[in-house]
């Protein structure tokens, strides 16, 4: 069976995006495939958290995760912070990852821009603590969104990196998994940009813990493209065709027989389904989001779970990771 693996950084709220570019397949491969999905707390770090809220959102996403849909028995279910192998790993990985790999990273140079006041050394090493999270647990397939395969490409470098200076047999060599359709849903308001979770503007994203009427709202109000052509043209027709990718993956329908189905009709008309489409995909992640959010003790139990199912894997590599490059292991 091959494992999986994938997570999110703890920032806001899961969106759209992070449910159509990602956990949709997640949730798709579990009852296949050895799936292991976590909270990646320790990356939310590399921007200014709050430490309460930190804190309190870990449990809500791993709600999210959950009300979405993904099984804690099937899987394993985790926050990255309660696995301390990441941290051991990643400063091994670090001392093989050369500066100039990190400087090319286009979301450092994104997120550097943004957060200007804050330019830390982990939001420059971000990807190599990936790297470890998914080396960690001999992962074979990373199901993600389009943003992270520079990620993984730079994983996939160290793989080769370690095998030089250490030798082969230690690590596998995993593969990104990126959907055809959905890799990268746009902002709502800006559909040349991303949509991100931690965007200011919420007008941007749906959350996916959003209430109904606030989802309705943000669809309808989603900038549209000039003309009244219903006609996927990411070019021409960037919020259209943005608007039409959503609605394709959350209705199952393809592109060409949405198009066919619109003929003649205006934005509106494609708007109101597609409201009513997120809300009715979305109104059950948010029941049932609310009432595993009323029982903590039971979201810990998981949690920690989790951690320990995890921890199992994580070891066993960490150990054979220190013994090849000469650490001594306690
Ligand atoms: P994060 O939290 O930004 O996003 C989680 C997943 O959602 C995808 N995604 C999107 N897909 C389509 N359209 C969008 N607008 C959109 N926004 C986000 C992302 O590609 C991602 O798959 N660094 C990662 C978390 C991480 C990780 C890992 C992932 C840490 N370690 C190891 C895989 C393996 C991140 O911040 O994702």
């Amino acid at each position: 069976k091959k494992t999986i693996l994938s997570g999110s950084t703890v920032t806001g709220d899961l969106t759209l995006g992070n449910y159509i570019g990602a956990i949709n397949n997640w949730k798709k491969m579990q009852s296949e495939y050895d799936c292991l999905y976590f909270l990646a707390n320790l990356h939310a770090l590399t921007v200014f958290q709050d430490p309460k809220i930190l804190k309190e959102r870990t449990y809500s996403f791993f709600a999210q995760y959950l009300a979405l849909g993904l099984d804690p028995q099937k899987n394993i279910i985790f926050a990255q912070s309660h696995v301390p192998e990441h941290s051991e790993l990643s400063w091994v990985l670090t001392c093989l990852t050369p500066m100039g790999n990190l400087n090319r990273m286009t979301q450092f140079k994104e997120k550097s821009e943004k957060h200007v006041k804050n330019i830390n050394a982990g939001l420059f090493t971000y990807p190599v603590l990936m790297a470890a999270d998914i080396l960690l647990y001999q992962a074979d397939i990373i199901p993600v969104g389009e943003d992270q395969k520079q990620h993984i490409e730079l994983c996939r470098d160290l793989v080769g990196y370690f095998e030089n200076r250490y030798g082969a047999g230690i690590f596998k060599m995993p593969e990104p998994h990126i959907p055809k359709s959905g890799a990268r849903v746009m902002s709502l308001q800006d559909p040349t940009k991303k949509m991100s979770k931690s965007d200011e503007n919420e007008k941007n994203f749906v959350s996916i813990i959003d209430d109904p009427k606030k989802i309705e709202k943000k669809i309808k109000s989603a900038a549209t493209d000039s003309g009244s052509e219903i006609k996927f043209d990411v070019e021409n027709k960037a919020g259209i065709s943005n608007l039409l990718t959503i609605y394709s993956v959350l209705s199952d329908k393809s592109i060409e027989q949405l198009e066919k189905d619109y003929e003649g009709k205006m934005y509106g008309h494609l708007k109101v389904d597609l409201a009513e489409l997120v809300v009715s995909t979305l109104k059950p992640v948010k029941d049932e989001y609310d009432r595993l959010m009323q029982d903590r003790t039971h979201l810990d139990k998981l949690m920690l779970d989790g951690a320990e199912r995890a921890r199992v894997r994580a070891k066993t590599t960490l150990a054979r990771v220190y013994e090849a490059v000469g650490l001594l292991h306690r």
